[in-house]
């Protein structure tokens, strides 16, 4: 009896420190990018697990229903068809990337200006209270009024490396002669040549648009968080606690980091897959041969790409002996071909984990090539916009697998390049090489992600933690003014000591110079 009853009250005094530990989180994940939310989705699951009291607020469904958490979905209109269609990207010309990607931007501050405006995230800003806000980031910074709101601090969530854009926030440092600009590819160490082309690319073109991003967040942010009432974007910027990033040092891009800036990278991945539905498993499980898997990622969608490409992909594997599972999102596929699995959605990193996958035939999206990395499958890339080319060019050189350009598919090309990847050995022994580098880690990303979270929490923002960069400006932190001050005195001292040595000379020697200069006049004379 004695003993129930100090059971019972170490079981109520556990859970009282448990429950004085657990935080209110906000996951605020308003993207319209399908790879996004898994990365989110990991990051909030271990936060749930530990006993948090987690809302996840986002625009498009969640891959699983999560137990533990409250999940809000809010009523956003997609982007239009055509925002990242393959169709608009055939043409790898500058203008049209340039007009695509303001495109981009335009819709993607629109879509963050409404899921501020929605009457559900209205709701909840007016009725509750959050310890810590997250936010899954890419043109849609302004956002962080939620934590002026709040009064609480807040962590970013990035898919990248930590590039300037994001990085300058928490005073990351640039090093423009060895860390490689985000279009510059991963080139590590960079030539002479590349490293003027950096120091350029990083100049002229991030400059320029951090400038213009910063300005056109400022007036979203100043129209949903008045200044007055909320301190300004300026302020806000300067006062990020965290950036989770989607990148490891062992991918290649080494480089230092400030203590807010955590690597993350494979955090979707699951060390242990989930069991498959059971048709993708039978399907698999059966594939003597062994199987490929096909998908160009959550924003482009196979029947917007052009038709006879289509055709094309579609001849050469229903021609293959391996089993196919390609990703189809809407309307009738372009064959019944017994060897290929046709669905809408796959859960892609169960998928990459099986045994009997000897392909991935991918997008090059930054979370496709972290899952087939992770799991150690080959890839054939198909890059068609944004960091894709640089993603898919990073494969190729590391040797992971190979690239097409989609304007150069024929049907010779593609069977070659699927066969070399599938048949040659070496990409594949190559890659599970780095698969075990990579997953060689003190934690795991979900342990370290919620790790940070939890510091970010238990130290109220963790002031500490930020680096003193963050409040410099360039003049300051390239210490351009340290340098000017000692070349001045340089000068000065070189010039009086100069001087000072001048006179000396002078006075040492000037009279005997003078006295030769008189004695050869002299002679000259007499002569
Ligand atoms: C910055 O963050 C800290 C810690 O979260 C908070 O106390 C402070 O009020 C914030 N400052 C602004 C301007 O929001
Ligand atoms: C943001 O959305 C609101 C409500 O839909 C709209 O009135 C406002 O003009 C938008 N802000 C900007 C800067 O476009």
């Amino acid at each position: 009896m004695g003993n129930t009853l100090r059971l019972v009250f170490v079981f109520i005094f556990a859970s009282l420190i448990v429950k004085s530990e657990s935080a209110k989180i906000l996951g605020l994940f308003a993207t319209f990018g399908r790879s996004h939310l898994i990365i989110d989705e990991a990051v909030m699951q271990p936060l749930i697990d530990r006993g948090h009291d987690v809302t996840i607020v986002t625009t498009l469904p969640l891959h699983s229903p999560i137990k533990g958490c409250r999940h809000i979905q809010l009523n956003v209109p997609p982007p239009p068809k055509n925002l990242r269609s393959g169709a608009n990207m055939e043409s790898g010309k500058f203008t049209n990337m340039w007009q695509n990607y303001k495109k981009f931007m335009e819709f993607s501050l629109q879509y963050g200006n409404r899921t501020l405006n929605d009457p559900a995230m209205r709701q909840l800003m007016s009725e509750e209270v959050f310890d810590l806000v997250i936010l899954d980031v890419y043109f849609n910074t302004f956002q962080i009024g939620l934590a002026a709101h709040f009064k609480c601090p807040f962590v970013f969530i990035i898919m990248q490396r930590p590039i300037k854009l994001f990085g300058d926030l928490v005073g990351n440092p640039l090093e423009l002669t060895y860390v490689p600009n985000v279009i510059m590819g991963n080139i590590q160490p960079m030539s002479f040549l590349n490293r003027v082309k950096n120091v350029l690319a990083t100049f002229v073109g991030e400059y320029a648009s951090a400038w213009y991003l910063n300005y056109r967040m400022e007036e979203f942010y100043n129209y949903n968080f008045p200044s007055g009432r909320f301190p300004s974007y300026k302020e806000m910027i300067r006062n990020i606690s965290l950036i989770l990033t989607c990148s490891h040092f062992s991918e290649g891009t080494v480089r230092p980091n400030v203590p807010a800036v955590i690597e993350i990278a494979g955090i979707q991945a699951k060390s242990k897959p989930y069991p498959l539905p059971k048709d993708i498993k039978e399907f698999l499980d059966s594939a003597k041969d062994g199987a490929v898997y096909f998908s160009l990622g959550s924003n482009i969608r196979s029947v917007d790409m052009n038709l006879e490409k289509i055709k094309i992909l579609y001849k050469v594997l229903s021609e293959l002996k391996q089993r196919v599972i390609w990703k189809w999102e809407e309307g009738a596929p372009p064959g019944r071909a017994s060897n290929i699995l046709f669905k809408q959605w796959f859960p892609q990193d169960d998928i990459l984990a099986h045994p009997n996958v000897k392909l991935f035939i991918t997008h090059g999206g930054h979370g496709s090539v972290v899952e087939s990395k992770y799991h150690g499958v080959p890839m054939v890339g198909i890059p068609l916009f944004s960091d894709q080319f640089s993603n898919v060019n990073d494969v190729v050189k590391a040797g992971y697998g190979l690239s097409l350009r989609i304007e150069e598919i024929t049907v010779e090309k593609f069977r070659s390049t699927v066969e070399e990847v599938l048949y040659n050995p070496t990409y594949r022994i190559k890659l599970q090489e780095f698969s075990r580098i990579y997953r060689d880690r003190p934690m795991s990303p979900k342990d370290t992600a919620a790790y940070w979270i939890e510091y970010v929490i238990r130290h109220r923002g963790a002031k500490h933690m930020q680096s003193p960069a963050v409040h410099m400006n360039f003049i300051q932190l390239y210490g351009l003014d340290v340098f000017a001050f000692l070349f001045v005195i340089l000068y000065v001292v070189f010039k009086v000591l100069f001087f000072v040595f001048r006179k000396v000379v002078h006075l040492l020697f000037g009279r005997k110079y003078k006295n030769q200069k008189q004695d050869s006049n002299k002679q000259k004379k007499n002569q």
